[in-house]
């Protein structure tokens, strides 16, 4: 890819990973067919579908974005290894599991690598649920005849121990609380998928969630449209800030993205709302923040990486302090690459502007700074070429077609 922009056009967003994987992995809990709507074509829904489909769970394409996937009650409880080591959303399957069909034997879920990443949460969760559960170094052996609700307050608002809590309480008898339960808007739409199939959650979109168990197998299968994706929509605003232009990042919702849209503003990019997304400008030159990390709706990790490229060519020094994930830094290395001038302290990073980057070859570490490297070759001079390309399929729909169609100077190779 070569230096790029104005961008101008416009662009769709597609549907949420975050959000598809766990839906996907909720057909655990009802017979019957599911079709999933404004499904992202990315390598993680192979993975899913291929992990599912090994548990019992047949998937089909419809169409470019719609699944059909069909639960006919002939259910393994024993994950393949080789499914679950590939993507950290394949531990959602272990809820499910467990409160429809008593068992569940899962290894150590892989994804990206941002450092530890512990499931101490989920598994406590379960237990006061009734759930015995046994840990070695290879896998996790979680059982339980029936589960029980229980009141549970996580001591950080984690997305998948909430998701899989949440989803184990809808064949616990009687009503499970989750209190500081995560509130990104993934959930939300697991949430509304799961009222859809019959279960009875009060609290939707708080950190406050009740769920009052049904029925073992009352529930069944439905059709349902995929949220679209903050991180995506996050991305193209990115690419228009970081490359200039006027874009149209048509399914970006708002309503999700109001931290991150409040920084991109501070930077001095300009985001209209419009009838069915926002409209983009870009400044002259963008202007440096600081940022802390934090569960929604504070600005999310996984918008970081995209955030600190735009810092490393705006005007003045940045501050970003990173409080989800302490290994989360390592696409920094490859920045500086590029001429960034970035240095690390602890779960700091500290930016300092630069008036231009300097393409050459930089390897994506994970799914979202392979993306903010993309981004970031926009404005390099000359030529940068990207590697190890196959994190950014893992979440990304198209990044390249996408960015190619707004105007940039970018092919796959
Ligand atoms: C999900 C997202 C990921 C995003 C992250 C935070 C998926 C597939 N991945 O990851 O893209 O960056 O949310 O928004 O949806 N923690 C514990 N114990 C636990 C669970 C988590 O200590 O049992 C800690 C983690 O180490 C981390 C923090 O809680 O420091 C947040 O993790 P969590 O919200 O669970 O993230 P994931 O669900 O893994």
């Amino acid at each position: 890819m070569r230096r790029s922009g104005p961008l101008s056009g416009n662009v769709q967003v597609p549907g949420a990973k975050n959000s598809v994987l766990k839906l996907m992995a909720a057909t655990l809990l009802a017979e019957g067919e599911f079709v999933l709507t404004n499904v992202p074509a990315i390598a993680d829904v192979e993975t899913m579908s291929e992990l599912l489909g090994a548990l019992g769970v047949k998937s089909k394409w419809l169409g470019p974005h719609e699944i059909s996937l069909t639960n006919s009650g002939n259910i393994s409880t024993e994950a393949p290894f080789e499914n679950v080591d590939k993507i950290r959303a394949s531990i959602n399957v272990l809820g499910p599991l467990l409160t429809h069909y008593g068992q569940a034997l899962i290894n150590w879920p892989g994804g990206d690598d941002f450092g530890g990443r512990p499931i101490d949460l989920h598994i406590s969760g379960l237990e006061k649920m009734g759930a015995t559960i046994e840990q070695n170094l290879l896998n996790i052996n979680a059982y339980a005849k029936e589960l029980h609700g229980a009141e549970i307050e996580l001591s950080f608002a984690s997305v998948g121990a909430t998701e899989n809590i949440l989803t184990a309480a809808i064949y616990a008898k009687g009503t499970t609380v989750i209190d500081n339960a995560a509130r990104e808007p993934e959930i939300g739409d697991l949430c509304n998928m799961l009222v859809a199939m019959g279960a009875q959650i009060e609290g939707i979109g708080t950190s406050r969630l009740v769920i009052h168990g049904s029925k073992k197998g009352s529930l069944r299968g439905v059709r349902h449209a995929v949220i679209n994706d903050r991180v995506q929509a996050a991305t193209y605003i990115a690419a228009v800030a970081i490359a200039g232009g006027d874009v149209q990042v048509r399914g970006a919702r708002p309503e999700h993205m109001e931290m991150v849209i409040n920084k991109y503003t501070q930077m001095g990019v300009s985001i209209y709302p419009q009838r069915d997304g926002l409209r983009v400008t870009a400044p002259e030159r963008l202007s440096a923040i600081d940022f802390a990390t934090l569960p929604y709706p504070g600005i999310a990790t996984d918008y970081k990486p995209l955030l600190v490229a735009m810092n490393s060519i705006s005007s003045g020094v940045g501050i970003v302090t990173e409080n989800l994930f302490p290994g989360r830094f390592r696409y920094i290395e490859e920045l500086c690459k590029l001429g960034a001038d970035i240095r690390i302290d602890g779960h700091h990073a500290v930016i300092k502007g630069v008036d231009h980057l300097i393409g050459t070859a930089v390897t994506a570490p994970d799914i979202r700074a392979g993306a903010a490297l993309v981004v970031a070759g926009l404005a390099a001079h000359g030529e940068t070429v990207i590697s190890e390309i196959h994190h950014i399929d893992r979440g990304y729909d198209d990044l390249v077609g996408r960015l190619s169609g707004l105007g940039a100077d970018v092919t796959r190779v």
